[in-house]
């Protein structure tokens, strides 16, 4: 019986333990957070690129022209989340000046979010010849960001 409780004590810590790293912040070091981030973005950027291969008529699948649209809407919100205080020293492209502008980081990320909504909206609406221009704006929201905030 002590055996068992015992068994059973060690398995709620490991348990807790296990979740505590899952969603505690003691894994979160800026290392992780960097690497995290850096998959977020080439997530994005794959769906980006894989959009453009729809959008040019090199793919013909319309019914895969959505998901990508709304994956990036979903990869742009998790931009501003993705740079937090103490995230700058590492393997790293961001520049420091994200952190001095916190603010203005921000709004062009939600720049791209609201470019990529649109998106999302004339895919919806079946536009689609205005999808090319969609995602020259899309693009270009990236490249806002990119040209002030990563290094090159
Ligand atoms: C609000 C700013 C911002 C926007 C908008 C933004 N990026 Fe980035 N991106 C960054 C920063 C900063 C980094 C460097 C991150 C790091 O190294 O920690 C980065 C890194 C990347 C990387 C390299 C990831 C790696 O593995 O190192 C790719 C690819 C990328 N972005 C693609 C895109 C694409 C495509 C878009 C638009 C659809 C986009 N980004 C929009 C700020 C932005």
């Amino acid at each position: 019986m002590k055996y068992a409780i015992l068994v059973l004590g060690l398995c709620t810590t490991l348990f807790f333990s296990g979740v505590m790293s899952a969603y505690g912040t003691e894994d979160d070091s800026s290392d992780n957070v960097i690497k995290y981030r850096q998959y977020v973005m080439t997530a994005m950027s794959n769906h980006f690129k894989a959009l453009k291969y729809l959008v040019t008529g090199r793919i013909t699948q319309p019914e895969q022209w959505l998901p990508h649209a709304r994956s990036i809407v979903d990869m742009a919100n998790m931009i501003e989340s993705a740079f937090p205080p103490e995230s700058d020293f590492g393997d790293t492209d961001a520049k420091e000046e994200i952190w001095e502008n916190k603010g203005d980081f921000n709004q062009k990320a939600l720049k791209l979010i609201k470019a990529s909504e649109a998106m999302v909206r004339l895919i919806e609406a079946n536009e689609r010849d205005k999808a090319l221009e969609q995602f020259k704006a899309i693009g270009n929201t990236c490249k806002a960001c990119h040209k002030k905030y990563r290094e090159l």
